[in-house]
């Protein structure tokens, strides 16, 4: 694979990763979960909708838990851009290339546009919200895993490549890459937009599906925490890979399913990468998933993820060999 060079004057400006949108089946037990459990702080709430940021957010929301219709989905992946200047951009960008736009009104956001990847993965784009005051320093609103801001999304997606050529032509720029041991066909891509390694992340698999968002925790003490607090609010089983450390970003992780199996990663911190001469590093995939002292992830890790609202996903491969939990053990004892 040619992976596509980055592009330095996007048709518009992305700047981050900045919001999901989650429908769940029980809206209470969903709260208790995000809020009593990792630490989230509700923004607003009414009887059908919860919005919840972290502590280091000034921003309404960075998460928004909706009552399901249906079965519990992800609705939409938020993405902030600059400027309206950007959105009126991004507006033409997606006319022009054939794919789904249109403004909608969304409560405590500036003008929205939603949008689709040609994958079909459902986007939302505002350059506005309305604020909050950050809670950094109100330390007794600080509880569960101490959440300080939504850091990235995960996705399945049966073509790797192409998700790459086309957010690199909006703009992100590859951070990492793992590719099969000695091959240059990526398995899964790390982009960025916001100067550290991943707004987006698309690994190979049947999608395309949410595989899970990450906020990011304050110490390597929370991991710990928030897995004993899980234990006494009864969401022990929730718990699903971790803590352990990532080899792609070197960042510390623990992974849990909330109670719609929805999956949300929290991790610490990562480096920086904005300079004009940093290269995207490329991972062979036995070393990128080595486990030095952790165990693999199971075999759901690997295989479930939240379908999007009304979009396919494409089938799995029945034939793929991956590298769970289930076949490490079998093969070790
Ligand atoms: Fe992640």
């Amino acid at each position: 694979m040619t992976i596509h060079p980055p592009v330095y004057d996007p048709p518009f400006n992305v700047t981050r990763a900045s919001h999901a949108v989650l429908a769940v089946r029980d809206l209470a037990a969903s709260k208790a979960f995000y809020v009593d459990l990792i630490g989230l702080v509700v923004s607003d709430e009414d009887e059908d909708t919860v919005y919840l940021r972290g502590l280091a957010e000034v921003c309404h929301h960075s998460l928004v838990l909706k009552r399901a219709t249906g079965t519990s989905v992800c609705e939409r992946v938020g993405l902030r851009v600059f400027t309206e200047d950007d959105l009126e951009r991004a507006k033409s960008y997606f006319v022009e290339a054939g794919l789904p736009a249109a403004w909608v009104d969304v409560p405590y956001q500036g003008r929205t546009l939603h949008v689709s990847d040609p994958v079909g993965t459902p986007l939302e784009l505002c350059a506005t919200m309305t604020t909050k005051p950050r809670l950094l320093t109100q330390f007794d609103a600080h509880h569960g895993a101490c959440p300080h801001r939504l850091d990235h999304f995960q996705m399945f997606t049966p073509d790797v490549a192409a998700a790459s050529d086309f957010y690199i032509r909006l703009g992100f720029r590859l951070s990492e890459y793992i590719c099969p041991d000695g091959t240059d066909e990526p398995a899964m891509v790390f982009l960025q937009r916001k100067g550290n390694p991943h707004d987006v992340v698309f690994a190979r698999g049947a999608g395309p599906r949410l595989h899970h968002f990450a906020l990011v925790i304050p110490e390597s003490y929370h991991f710990f925490f928030v897995c004993d607090l899980a234990e006494n609010l009864g969401f022990a089983t929730n718990v699903e890979f971790g803590p352990g450390r990532h080899g792609p970003g070197n960042a510390l992780f623990v992974y849990m399913r909330d109670p719609d199996g929805h999956r949300v990663e929290l991790f610490n911190t990562h480096y920086q990468m904005m300079d004009i001469e940093d290269e995207p590093l490329r991972w062979d995939a036995s070393r990128a998933g080595k486990r030095r002292w952790q165990l693999p992830a199971r075999r759901s890790w690997f295989t479930e993820a939240s379908p999007f609202l009304d979009v396919e996903s494409s089938e799995s491969d029945p034939n793929e060999v991956l590298p769970v939990l289930e076949t490490y053990l079998l093969a070790t004892h």
